[in-house]
Protein backbone atom coordinates (compact mmCIF):
# COMPACT_ATOMS: atom_id res chain seq x y z
CA UNK A 1 0.00 0.00 0.00
CA UNK A 2 1.26 3.13 -1.08
CA UNK A 3 2.26 6.09 1.84
CA UNK A 4 2.01 9.73 1.71
CA UNK A 5 5.42 9.68 2.07
CA UNK A 6 6.20 8.06 -0.87
CA UNK A 7 4.07 10.03 -2.74
CA UNK A 8 6.22 13.28 -1.53
CA UNK A 9 9.13 11.41 -1.92
CA UNK A 10 8.29 10.93 -6.10
CA UNK A 11 6.87 14.81 -6.22
CA UNK A 12 10.27 16.44 -5.08
CA UNK A 13 11.45 16.32 -8.56
CA UNK A 14 8.54 17.93 -9.78
CA UNK A 15 9.08 21.73 -10.51
CA UNK A 16 6.42 24.61 -9.57
CA UNK A 17 7.53 26.24 -13.54
CA UNK A 18 7.60 29.79 -12.21
CA UNK A 19 9.04 29.23 -8.95
CA UNK A 20 11.55 26.74 -10.56
CA UNK A 21 11.25 25.15 -7.18
CA UNK A 22 9.91 21.70 -6.22
CA UNK A 23 6.29 21.77 -5.43
CA UNK A 24 7.13 19.82 -1.95
CA UNK A 25 9.21 22.99 -1.17
CA UNK A 26 6.74 25.68 -2.40
CA UNK A 27 4.28 23.93 -0.06
CA UNK A 28 2.41 23.28 -2.94
CA UNK A 29 0.57 20.10 -2.34
CA UNK A 30 -2.27 20.55 -0.62
CA UNK A 31 -3.90 17.83 -0.35
CA UNK A 32 -3.06 13.79 -0.59
CA UNK A 33 -5.46 10.99 -0.44
CA UNK A 34 -4.71 7.31 -0.87
CA UNK A 35 -7.46 4.50 -1.58
CA UNK A 36 -6.01 1.88 -1.69
CA UNK A 37 -3.97 3.09 -4.74
CA UNK A 38 -6.07 5.47 -5.75
CA UNK A 39 -4.69 8.71 -5.36
CA UNK A 40 -5.91 12.31 -5.31
CA UNK A 41 -3.68 15.06 -4.73
CA UNK A 42 -4.56 18.94 -4.85
CA UNK A 43 -1.62 20.72 -6.54
CA UNK A 44 -0.79 24.90 -5.67
CA UNK A 45 0.90 26.65 -8.52
CA UNK A 46 2.00 30.16 -8.83
CA UNK A 47 0.00 30.15 -12.05
CA UNK A 48 -2.45 28.00 -13.19
CA UNK A 49 -4.01 28.14 -16.55
CA UNK A 50 -0.78 27.77 -18.62
CA UNK A 51 0.78 25.47 -20.92
CA UNK A 52 3.21 24.77 -18.62
CA UNK A 53 0.39 23.57 -15.96
CA UNK A 54 -0.02 21.02 -18.85
CA UNK A 55 3.78 19.49 -18.62
CA UNK A 56 3.59 19.43 -14.65
CA UNK A 57 0.52 17.43 -14.91
CA UNK A 58 1.54 15.11 -17.21
CA UNK A 59 4.86 14.50 -14.71
CA UNK A 60 2.93 14.12 -11.77
CA UNK A 61 0.61 11.07 -12.72
CA UNK A 62 3.62 9.56 -14.30
CA UNK A 63 5.68 9.68 -11.15
CA UNK A 64 2.72 8.80 -8.97
CA UNK A 65 2.11 6.18 -11.19
CA UNK A 66 5.66 4.94 -11.09
CA UNK A 67 5.25 4.81 -7.24
CA UNK A 68 2.50 2.17 -7.40
CA UNK A 69 -0.82 4.36 -8.23
CA UNK A 70 -3.27 2.65 -9.79
CA UNK A 71 -5.03 5.93 -10.88
CA UNK A 72 -4.10 9.70 -10.32
CA UNK A 73 -7.06 12.41 -9.44
CA UNK A 74 -5.76 16.10 -9.94
CA UNK A 75 -6.77 19.22 -8.79
CA UNK A 76 -4.83 22.76 -9.28
CA UNK A 77 -5.38 25.64 -7.15
CA UNK A 78 -2.98 28.71 -6.87
CA UNK A 79 -0.32 29.58 -4.32
CA UNK A 80 -1.38 32.79 -2.48
CA UNK A 81 -0.11 35.97 -3.66
CA UNK A 82 1.68 36.02 -0.48
CA UNK A 83 3.14 32.77 -0.54
CA UNK A 84 4.44 33.53 -3.90
CA UNK A 85 6.04 36.54 -2.96
CA UNK A 86 8.02 34.81 -0.01
CA UNK A 87 9.47 32.23 -2.06
CA UNK A 88 10.78 35.05 -4.30
CA UNK A 89 8.21 34.35 -7.19
CA UNK A 90 7.87 37.05 -10.03
CA UNK A 91 5.81 39.42 -9.35
CA UNK A 92 2.64 40.71 -10.47
CA UNK A 93 3.46 44.11 -12.66
CA UNK A 94 2.12 46.93 -10.57
CA UNK A 95 -0.71 48.45 -13.06
CA UNK A 96 0.32 52.01 -12.72
CA UNK A 97 -2.71 53.35 -11.22
CA UNK A 98 -4.59 56.09 -12.05
CA UNK A 99 -4.67 57.10 -8.73
CA UNK A 100 -1.18 57.08 -7.75
CA UNK A 101 0.12 60.52 -6.59
CA UNK A 102 3.08 60.67 -9.97
CA UNK A 103 0.44 60.18 -12.18
CA UNK A 104 -0.08 63.62 -14.03
CA UNK A 105 -3.83 63.17 -15.42
CA UNK A 106 -6.29 65.86 -14.40
CA UNK A 107 -9.46 64.60 -13.58
CA UNK A 108 -12.50 66.65 -14.38
CA UNK A 109 -16.12 65.80 -12.58
CA UNK A 110 -19.12 66.22 -14.22
CA UNK A 111 -21.66 66.61 -11.17
CA UNK A 112 -25.55 68.64 -10.75
CA UNK A 113 -27.99 68.51 -8.22
CA UNK A 114 -30.64 67.19 -10.20
CA UNK A 115 -31.10 64.24 -12.85
CA UNK A 116 -31.66 64.64 -16.55
CA UNK A 117 -30.57 68.38 -16.84
CA UNK A 118 -27.40 67.01 -18.92
CA UNK A 119 -24.23 65.77 -17.19
CA UNK A 120 -23.75 62.37 -18.96
CA UNK A 121 -23.91 64.95 -22.60
CA UNK A 122 -22.03 67.63 -21.34
CA UNK A 123 -19.28 64.83 -20.14
CA UNK A 124 -19.47 62.76 -23.59
CA UNK A 125 -19.19 65.80 -25.81
CA UNK A 126 -16.12 67.24 -23.52
CA UNK A 127 -14.15 64.55 -23.44
CA UNK A 128 -14.89 64.24 -27.51
CA UNK A 129 -13.75 67.78 -27.88
CA UNK A 130 -10.85 67.48 -25.41
CA UNK A 131 -9.68 64.44 -28.19
CA UNK A 132 -10.52 66.31 -30.77
CA UNK A 133 -7.96 69.26 -29.38
CA UNK A 134 -5.22 66.49 -29.06
CA UNK A 135 -5.30 65.63 -25.56
CA UNK A 136 -5.68 61.98 -24.46
CA UNK A 137 -8.47 61.64 -22.49
CA UNK A 138 -10.73 58.75 -20.79
CA UNK A 139 -14.21 58.76 -19.23
CA UNK A 140 -15.84 56.88 -16.68
CA UNK A 141 -19.39 56.05 -16.75
CA UNK A 142 -19.63 56.62 -12.65
CA UNK A 143 -22.89 56.35 -13.09
CA UNK A 144 -23.39 52.81 -12.12
CA UNK A 145 -27.11 52.06 -12.03
CA UNK A 146 -28.17 54.50 -14.55
CA UNK A 147 -25.00 54.43 -16.62
CA UNK A 148 -25.75 56.34 -20.60
CA UNK A 149 -22.46 56.62 -21.46
CA UNK A 150 -21.94 54.15 -23.99
CA UNK A 151 -25.50 54.49 -25.31
CA UNK A 152 -24.75 58.19 -25.98
CA UNK A 153 -21.26 57.78 -27.30
CA UNK A 154 -22.85 54.33 -30.25
CA UNK A 155 -20.36 51.84 -28.43
CA UNK A 156 -21.47 48.00 -29.02
CA UNK A 157 -18.38 46.67 -28.42
CA UNK A 158 -17.34 45.24 -25.14
CA UNK A 159 -14.24 46.12 -23.28
CA UNK A 160 -11.86 43.42 -23.43
CA UNK A 161 -10.49 41.79 -20.14
CA UNK A 162 -7.21 39.81 -20.00
CA UNK A 163 -6.41 38.08 -16.68
CA UNK A 164 -7.08 40.98 -13.99
CA UNK A 165 -6.87 43.88 -16.41
CA UNK A 166 -9.51 45.20 -18.20
CA UNK A 167 -8.61 47.53 -21.69
CA UNK A 168 -11.26 50.41 -22.41
CA UNK A 169 -13.30 50.66 -25.26
CA UNK A 170 -12.28 53.43 -27.85
CA UNK A 171 -14.13 55.78 -29.43
CA UNK A 172 -13.80 58.80 -31.09
CA UNK A 173 -10.26 58.66 -29.50
CA UNK A 174 -11.74 58.75 -26.14
CA UNK A 175 -11.27 55.43 -23.86
CA UNK A 176 -14.80 54.79 -22.52
CA UNK A 177 -15.40 52.40 -18.92
CA UNK A 178 -18.96 52.31 -18.16
CA UNK A 179 -20.80 50.04 -15.47
CA UNK A 180 -22.77 49.18 -18.97
CA UNK A 181 -20.52 46.85 -20.41
CA UNK A 182 -20.23 44.65 -17.05
CA UNK A 183 -24.22 43.91 -17.33
CA UNK A 184 -26.09 41.77 -19.29
CA UNK A 185 -28.56 43.04 -21.73
CA UNK A 186 -29.08 46.00 -19.95
CA UNK A 187 -30.26 44.71 -16.77
CA UNK A 188 -30.80 46.55 -13.78
CA UNK A 189 -27.75 46.68 -11.54
CA UNK A 190 -28.77 45.73 -7.83
CA UNK A 191 -25.46 46.27 -6.52
CA UNK A 192 -25.07 48.22 -2.77
CA UNK A 193 -22.99 50.54 -1.26
CA UNK A 194 -19.44 48.44 -0.55
CA UNK A 195 -19.90 47.10 -3.94
CA UNK A 196 -20.11 50.45 -5.37
CA UNK A 197 -17.09 51.95 -4.21
CA UNK A 198 -15.35 48.49 -5.26
CA UNK A 199 -16.57 49.19 -8.55
CA UNK A 200 -15.57 52.19 -9.29
CA UNK A 201 -11.68 51.58 -7.17
CA UNK A 202 -11.51 49.05 -9.85
CA UNK A 203 -12.10 51.49 -12.54
CA UNK A 204 -9.08 53.07 -11.15
CA UNK A 205 -7.12 50.44 -10.83
CA UNK A 206 -8.12 47.30 -12.67
CA UNK A 207 -8.06 48.98 -15.84
CA UNK A 208 -5.47 50.32 -18.11
CA UNK A 209 -5.86 53.96 -19.25
CA UNK A 210 -2.39 53.78 -20.50
CA UNK A 211 -1.05 57.49 -20.56
CA UNK A 212 -3.90 59.71 -20.18
CA UNK A 213 -4.38 63.99 -19.79
CA UNK A 214 -7.52 64.55 -18.65
CA UNK A 215 -10.26 61.76 -17.21
CA UNK A 216 -13.66 62.41 -17.11
CA UNK A 217 -16.38 61.47 -14.77
CA UNK A 218 -19.90 61.53 -15.12
CA UNK A 219 -21.09 61.41 -11.49
CA UNK A 220 -24.99 60.01 -10.88
CA UNK A 221 -27.75 63.02 -9.93
CA UNK A 222 -27.12 64.42 -6.52
CA UNK A 223 -24.96 64.16 -3.84
CA UNK A 224 -24.82 60.61 -2.95
CA UNK A 225 -22.52 57.85 -1.92
CA UNK A 226 -20.63 58.02 -5.49
CA UNK A 227 -20.55 61.54 -5.12
CA UNK A 228 -18.97 61.48 -1.98
CA UNK A 229 -16.74 58.26 -2.64
CA UNK A 230 -15.22 60.58 -5.91
CA UNK A 231 -14.70 63.22 -3.19
CA UNK A 232 -12.66 61.30 -1.33
CA UNK A 233 -11.16 58.91 -3.57
CA UNK A 234 -9.69 62.02 -5.64
CA UNK A 235 -8.74 64.61 -3.43
CA UNK A 236 -7.49 66.70 -6.84
CA UNK A 237 -10.50 66.74 -8.68
CA UNK A 238 -11.69 69.30 -10.14
CA UNK A 239 -15.28 70.12 -10.78
CA UNK A 240 -17.73 71.05 -13.60
CA UNK A 241 -21.32 71.63 -12.60
CA UNK A 242 -24.23 71.50 -14.42
CA UNK A 243 -27.92 73.38 -14.69
CA UNK A 244 -30.61 74.17 -17.05
CA UNK A 245 -31.97 77.89 -16.67
CA UNK A 246 -34.55 76.76 -14.59
CA UNK A 247 -34.12 78.07 -10.71
CA UNK A 248 -35.23 74.96 -9.03
CA UNK A 249 -31.94 72.95 -10.52
CA UNK A 250 -30.10 75.68 -10.19
CA UNK A 251 -30.49 75.76 -6.68
CA UNK A 252 -30.11 72.16 -6.36
CA UNK A 253 -26.82 72.14 -7.90
CA UNK A 254 -25.72 74.67 -5.70
CA UNK A 255 -25.78 71.85 -3.38
CA UNK A 256 -23.32 69.71 -5.13
CA UNK A 257 -21.36 72.73 -5.68
CA UNK A 258 -21.45 73.34 -2.23
CA UNK A 259 -20.00 69.82 -1.72
CA UNK A 260 -16.98 70.32 -3.90
CA UNK A 261 -16.18 73.58 -2.20
CA UNK A 262 -16.33 71.66 1.10
CA UNK A 263 -14.37 69.06 0.09
CA UNK A 264 -11.68 71.55 -1.44
CA UNK A 265 -12.57 70.66 -4.86
CA UNK A 266 -11.53 73.37 -7.53
CA UNK A 267 -15.10 74.47 -9.49
CA UNK A 268 -13.82 75.30 -12.95
CA UNK A 269 -17.21 76.48 -13.65
CA UNK A 270 -20.94 76.24 -14.47
CA UNK A 271 -22.50 74.70 -17.60
CA UNK A 272 -25.97 75.98 -18.23
CA UNK A 273 -27.78 73.20 -20.21
CA UNK A 274 -30.87 73.67 -22.32
CA UNK A 275 -30.44 77.27 -21.67
CA UNK A 276 -33.16 78.28 -24.72
CA UNK A 277 -34.39 77.32 -27.72
CA UNK A 278 -33.26 78.80 -31.14
CA UNK A 279 -35.94 78.56 -33.90
CA UNK A 280 -34.17 77.71 -37.47
CA UNK A 281 -36.39 79.80 -39.27
CA UNK A 282 -36.35 83.30 -37.52
CA UNK A 283 -33.35 83.18 -35.28
CA UNK A 284 -35.20 83.78 -32.04
CA UNK A 285 -34.12 82.67 -28.98
CA UNK A 286 -37.21 81.21 -26.74
CA UNK A 287 -36.18 80.48 -23.10
CA UNK A 288 -38.33 77.48 -22.47
CA UNK A 289 -37.12 76.76 -18.81
CA UNK A 290 -36.74 80.18 -17.67
CA UNK A 291 -33.60 82.12 -17.32
CA UNK A 292 -31.04 83.32 -15.08
CA UNK A 293 -30.31 79.83 -13.08
CA UNK A 294 -27.16 79.18 -14.11
CA UNK A 295 -25.92 82.82 -13.83
CA UNK A 296 -27.11 82.77 -10.19
CA UNK A 297 -25.69 79.71 -9.28
CA UNK A 298 -21.92 81.09 -10.46
CA UNK A 299 -22.33 83.70 -8.16
CA UNK A 300 -22.94 81.03 -5.16
CA UNK A 301 -20.49 78.94 -6.34
CA UNK A 302 -18.07 82.26 -6.99
CA UNK A 303 -17.24 80.69 -10.25
CA UNK A 304 -17.62 81.65 -14.10
CA UNK A 305 -19.87 80.66 -16.65
CA UNK A 306 -18.57 78.54 -19.36
CA UNK A 307 -20.73 78.30 -21.14
CA UNK A 308 -25.25 78.03 -22.08
CA UNK A 309 -26.02 75.59 -24.93
CA UNK A 310 -29.31 75.48 -26.06
CA UNK A 311 -31.46 72.75 -27.00
CA UNK A 312 -30.75 70.65 -29.84
CA UNK A 313 -29.71 67.10 -31.28
CA UNK A 314 -26.81 66.24 -33.34
CA UNK A 315 -27.31 65.10 -36.61
CA UNK A 316 -27.64 61.50 -37.04
CA UNK A 317 -24.65 59.82 -39.25
CA UNK A 318 -26.18 56.34 -39.69
CA UNK A 319 -22.70 55.42 -40.25
CA UNK A 320 -20.69 56.51 -37.35
CA UNK A 321 -23.95 56.58 -34.80
CA UNK A 322 -23.54 57.99 -31.82
CA UNK A 323 -27.06 60.13 -30.81
CA UNK A 324 -25.25 62.10 -27.79
CA UNK A 325 -22.11 63.73 -29.98
CA UNK A 326 -22.43 66.81 -31.57
CA UNK A 327 -19.55 66.73 -34.61
CA UNK A 328 -17.33 69.28 -33.99
CA UNK A 329 -18.81 72.09 -36.87
CA UNK A 330 -22.65 71.68 -35.14
CA UNK A 331 -23.49 75.08 -33.77
CA UNK A 332 -23.63 73.07 -29.90
CA UNK A 333 -20.45 71.20 -31.08
CA UNK A 334 -18.95 74.49 -31.39
CA UNK A 335 -20.30 75.84 -28.01
CA UNK A 336 -18.35 72.54 -26.74
CA UNK A 337 -15.20 73.35 -28.10
CA UNK A 338 -15.04 76.76 -26.84
CA UNK A 339 -15.67 75.50 -22.88
CA UNK A 340 -13.12 72.97 -23.62
CA UNK A 341 -10.57 75.76 -24.62
CA UNK A 342 -11.58 77.24 -21.61
CA UNK A 343 -11.50 74.26 -19.07
CA UNK A 344 -7.49 73.46 -20.97
CA UNK A 345 -6.44 77.56 -20.64
CA UNK A 346 -8.03 77.25 -16.76
CA UNK A 347 -5.98 74.10 -16.12
CA UNK A 348 -2.81 74.91 -17.76
CA UNK A 349 -2.41 72.06 -19.81
N1 LIG B 1 -28.96 70.56 -25.02
C1 LIG B 1 -29.81 69.55 -25.16
N2 LIG B 1 -30.73 69.56 -26.11
C2 LIG B 1 -31.59 68.52 -26.26
N3 LIG B 1 -31.59 67.44 -25.49
C3 LIG B 1 -30.69 67.37 -24.52
C4 LIG B 1 -29.74 68.40 -24.29
N4 LIG B 1 -28.95 68.05 -23.26
C5 LIG B 1 -29.40 66.84 -22.85
N5 LIG B 1 -30.44 66.43 -23.60
C6 LIG B 1 -31.21 65.20 -23.44
O1 LIG B 1 -31.77 65.22 -22.15
C7 LIG B 1 -31.77 63.95 -21.56
C8 LIG B 1 -31.00 64.00 -20.24
O2 LIG B 1 -29.65 64.29 -20.51
P1 LIG B 1 -28.49 63.51 -19.78
O3 LIG B 1 -28.75 62.07 -19.73
O4 LIG B 1 -27.22 63.98 -20.36
O5 LIG B 1 -28.66 64.13 -18.33
P2 LIG B 1 -28.03 63.63 -16.96
O6 LIG B 1 -27.93 64.84 -16.11
O7 LIG B 1 -26.81 62.87 -17.21
O8 LIG B 1 -29.17 62.67 -16.45
P3 LIG B 1 -29.06 61.69 -15.21
O9 LIG B 1 -29.21 62.53 -14.02
O10 LIG B 1 -30.21 60.76 -15.43
O11 LIG B 1 -27.74 61.03 -15.28
C9 LIG B 1 -31.14 63.04 -22.58
O12 LIG B 1 -32.14 62.39 -23.29
C10 LIG B 1 -30.36 63.97 -23.47
O13 LIG B 1 -30.24 63.47 -24.78
MG1 LIG C 1 -26.26 60.91 -16.59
Amino acid sequence: MLTEEQIREALQNIEDPDLHKSIVDTGGIREIKIKEDNVSLKIALAKTGTAEQMQVQQKIVQVVKEAGAESVGLRFDTLSDEEVRELGGPQEEEKASLLSEDNPVEFIAVTSGKGGVGKSTVSVNIAVALANAGKKVGIIDADIYGFSVPDMMGIEQRPTVQGETIYPVERFGVKVISMGFFVEDNAPVVWRGPMLGKMLNNFFNEVEWGDLDYLILDLPPGTGDVALDVHTMLPECKELVVTTPHATAAFVAARAGAMAIKTNHQILGVIENMAYFESKKTGEREYIFGQGGGERLTEELKTEMLGQIPLGQPEVDQEDFAPSVYESEHPIGKIYNDITDRIMEKIGK
